[in-house]
């Protein structure tokens, strides 16, 4: 058994019987090569790897047929690699992905140039219709060049999808491997919640007591980063409104940060979305925050809270879809579900999903979701209670 057996599906089976031909070229970000095919294969996906001339001088095809079990292809043969693997045949690829992309390579595919193993791929793959990421990595200076740009865009319009780069530092910098493996799992999972508006809140909310102090809660964010994943891969047009969290979030969705439960309004204002999805913990109840400091020797404080508005129902008139999470104590299935519908018919939300507070940062759990309808109970670790509830909304969107 070839050592790169051993890591297949450590992660999912979310590749099984995917066959993705990767195309390195010649940028030093090709080092990256051999941890992203790994990746990949954890997914279980088999990766077929190509290398330009100019890729070998900065890896070597030994360390890639290490990390994929594939011996790569350097050069074409009688064999007629390319067509076999991107051509129309019904065993073909599933997609091609070029990580590392060069400037070199990138202006060759726009122009329809094929004068080695990796544009030549190219070349097939953008004829028989195969999906093709490409992640550009290059100096700015490179980036910046009108030829370049322009041919980037080309490859746009001929429908490639292009992964990054992300200006960072006067450098365009190439796309991060999770965030190169998340466009394959979207380019080739479910494609359910393509085209469809996703806001996903989630964090919990922080509301001052002084300048310093803050009264907050013990939610994590983990199912709110599971979501996150979840959408993603299954194509949304994804939103996310975040607050504090002791999890970090997929690091290719951009998040917009608040704090306190009364900023929401503000970010919603003018916004539609198809499906509104709320995990985060929001405050209910808030003090009179104080200026500055209150001194720690001031002896006992006494704090009132008051009650905070309910924000769901605010976003209710921004939706189709407003998906709410409820959480309790001790109480029994039959309580929960009648709280959730008494609460679902107050705030205007389609679907709760309930559970109990002892669920708080455990990585597995039980979860109701909750209908008008009915209530289905789902079982297992946060991605798959995750993936559940996105059925759930799959099925509920109008
Ligand atoms: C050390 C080194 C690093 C390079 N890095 C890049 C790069 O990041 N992006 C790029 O477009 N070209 C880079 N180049 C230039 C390409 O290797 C060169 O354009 C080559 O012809 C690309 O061929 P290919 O696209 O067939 O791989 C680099 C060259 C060297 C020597």
């Amino acid at each position: 058994m070839h050592p790169s057996m051993e890591i297949r599906n450590e992660i999912s089976r979310r590749l099984d019987g995917r066959v993705i031909v990767l195309g390195v070229t010649g940028s030093v970000a090709a080092v990256e090569c051999f941890a992203l095919i790994r990746d990949l294969v954890r997914h279980g996906a088999k990766v077929i790897p190509v290398m330009s001339a100019a890729a070998q001088d900065m890896v070597t095809p030994y360390s890639l047929e290490f990390a994929s079990g594939v011996p790569p292809i350097t050069a074409l043969s009688g064999q007629a690699e390319h067509v076999s693997l991107l051509g129309d045949g019904k065993d073909r690829a599933d997609l091609l992905l070029i990580y590392p992309c060069t400037a070199n390579t990138i202006s060759k595919m726009a122009l329809g140039i094929d004068d080695g193993p990796v544009t030549t791929m190219a070349t097939v793959a953008l004829g028989s219709d195969i999906p093709v990421l490409i992640a550009p990595a290059m100096h700015d200076c490179m980036f910046r060049n009108r030829a370049v740009a322009s041919n980037l865009q080309r490859l746009r319009d001929m429908g490639v999808k292009v992964l990054g780069p992300h200006i960072q530092d006067a450098r365009a910098k190439v796309a991060s491997r999770p965030e190169v493996v998340a466009q394959v799992l979207r380019a080739l999972g479910k494609s359910d919640l393509e085209g469809r508006r996703v806001l996903i809140i989630g964090g919990r909310s922080e509301e001052p007591i002084d300048d310093m102090r803050i009264i907050t809660n013990r939610s994590t964010g983990a199912m709110t980063s599971n979501l996150l994943e979840v959408c993603f891969e299954r194509g949304a047009n994804l939103e996310c409104w975040l607050g504090a969290t002791d999890v970090s979030m997929p690091p290719y969705i951009e998040c917009q940060r608040f704090r306190h439960t009364h900023e929401l309004e503000d970010l919603a204002k003018g916004k539609e979305f198809d499906m509104v999805i709320v995990p985060a913990a929001l405050a209910d109840f808030a003090p009179q925050p104080q200026k500055g400091k209150i001194p720690s020797d001031a002896g006992d404080l006494t704090l009132r809270l008051s009650t905070v508005p309910k924000f769901l129902p605010h976003m209710a008139g921004h939706c189709r879809l407003l998906v709410a999470f409820k959480a309790e104590s001790g109480m029994s299935d039959e309580d929960l579900i009648a709280r959730s519908r008494q609460r679902m018919e107050a705030q205007g939300s389609q679907l709760t999903v309930a559970n109990d507070i002892s669920m708080v940062g455990q990585d597995n759990g039980r979860i109701l979701l909750v209908t008008a309808q009915e209530a289905k109970e789902v079982a297992g670790d946060k991605r798959a209670m995750a993936e559940a509830i996105i059925d759930a909304c799959v099925d509920l969107l109008p």
